[in-house]
């Protein structure tokens, strides 16, 4: 599937000593593979549950234990990790980690970084339920929180002392949810997207078909960005190899007239459309039961128009946003331009696919913004991921300019 979804993002993961920092490899190792660059800083008392080298070989980057290691510090300052960073996450945060950095102490390589982040910091407490009731550790808590440090609340369970209570480290999946919940903008939540994606697929007879190159990866990227800034989102999909991101409904289509019933089926629930599939202009005026047999030297095929859905979407648009694709090989703008006023959009999303690194089947893409103000805006070679999130970025403000 596409990009990951913190790809580009930076995280520092702090683990201070505590038996739940067994969980913290695992936090890393999911961190990893949602595409965040992480770096580990381990206080002293950490390195005696799990060793450096496991995080270093998981983070693929080396663990900084010392604040006055002059190695460590020539590879990478710890100033300077802590301006990289886009989050702090520490976990698990003990309730000495805790009370130092309440009381603004700074007196190891953690501490300090903490100290010197402007990036949010989300702690993740665990310790024994009795040091987590005691008013102290309590108060230091609520100084945090006060400060703007994002706490996620340990849970209540059986903890590694035998006792049972609240203190418990949560489960690397649910800190990881929360963790990209801070990473990423929540700016449309309270949206319905429809998003289509991949080609269509015209039958000529039971083995086979016409399409095109289209691979879904654009409209997927798309679909996965959405859903990750909020947004409720169905994907109309035609046949592709991807999986379906996390948090997306998809309704896998074949045929344009498919795609159609299944977008036609949604638009009423829907607050925004982004056409990013290759629908099929014409289709066979007869599928034909049975393989077609070689016979003679010439065949001819008769094809009839597939209604176009988005001018059809166009004609009942309401106070819905529309964005459309337009995939050219000549004149470029001049051919988005007719297709954005024709089918009524808001916006059109143009790429030139005769461009290397742009179109069809590749992870990358060129494009340019068409507006209905008339204005244009070029945007150079990017990841699909990255065009979905400035396409969406675009979307939010279209909305915002809508609701006013
Ligand atoms: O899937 P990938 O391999 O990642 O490739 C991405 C892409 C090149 C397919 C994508 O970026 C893209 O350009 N998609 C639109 C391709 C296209 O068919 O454009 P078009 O100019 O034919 O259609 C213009 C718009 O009308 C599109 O939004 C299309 O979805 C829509 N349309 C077209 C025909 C039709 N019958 N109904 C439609 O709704």
């Amino acid at each position: 599937m596409g990009e990951p979804m913190l790809q580009g993002k930076t995280v520092v993961l702090g683990v201070s000593g505590g038996i739940a920092v067994y969980k913290a490899v695992e936090l890393l190792r999911l961190l990893t593979k949602s595409g965040a660059q992480v770096h580990v800083i381990m206080t002293k008392n950490a390195q005696e549950f799990v060793t450096p080298l496991t995080f270093q070989t998981l983070s693929g980057n080396p663990v900084h234990t010392d604040l006055f290691s002059l190695y460590q510090e020539q590879e990478i300052g710890h100033i300077s990790l802590a301006d990289q960073a886009d989050l702090f996450v520490l976990a698990p945060a003990t309730a000495n980690l805790i009370g130092k950095i309440a009381h603004g102490l700074a007196d190891d390589l953690l501490t300090t970084s903490v100290m010197a982040t402007k990036a949010p910091v989300l702690v993740v407490p665990a310790m024994n339920s009795n040091m987590y009731e005691n008013p102290l550790y309590q108060r230091n808590e609520k100084l945090l929180a006060e400060a703007g440090y994002r706490i996620m609340e340990p849970v209540t369970g059986e903890l590694a002392c035998g006792w049972q209570g609240k203190g418990k480290l949560p489960e690397p999946e649910q800190i990881l949810g929360v963790a990209t919940g801070v990473l990423l903008p929540n700016d449309l939540l309270g949206c319905q997207i429809l998003v289509t994606a991949g080609p269509t697929r015209e039958e000529i007879d039971p083995v086979r078909y016409l399409t095109n190159y289209s691979s879904g990866k654009m409209g997927f990227a798309i679909a996965q960005a959405a859903a990750a800034r909020g947004a409720a989102v169905t994907l109309v999909s035609g046949p592709t190899n991807l999986q379906v991101p996390n948090g997306v409904k998809c309704v896998p289509v074949i045929s344009a007239e498919q795609m159609r019933e299944a977008v036609l089926a949604n638009y009423s629930v829907t607050d925004v459309v982004v056409k990013a599939a290759a629908v099929a202009d014409y289709r066979p005026a007869c599928r034909e039961d049975n393989k077609i047999k070689k016979a003679a030297d010439e065949l001819t095929l008769s094809l009839e128009k597939n209604s176009d859905i988005l001018s059809e979407l166009g004609a009942q648009k309401g106070e819905r946003i529309l964005v459309g694709f337009a995939a050219e090989t000549e004149r470029l703008l001049t051919h988005a331009a007719e297709k954005l006023q024709r089918k009524n959009l808001d916006m059109v999303v143009a790429n030139d696919v005769t461009s290397t690194g742009a179109g069809f089947d590749v992870d990358t893409n060129i494009v340019r913004f068409l507006f209905a103000d008339g204005c244009v805006e070029e945007l150079g070679l990017m990841t699909k991921a990255q065009v979905a999130n400035q396409l969406l970025d675009r979307v939010v403000t279209l909305r915002q300019a809508k609701q006013q």
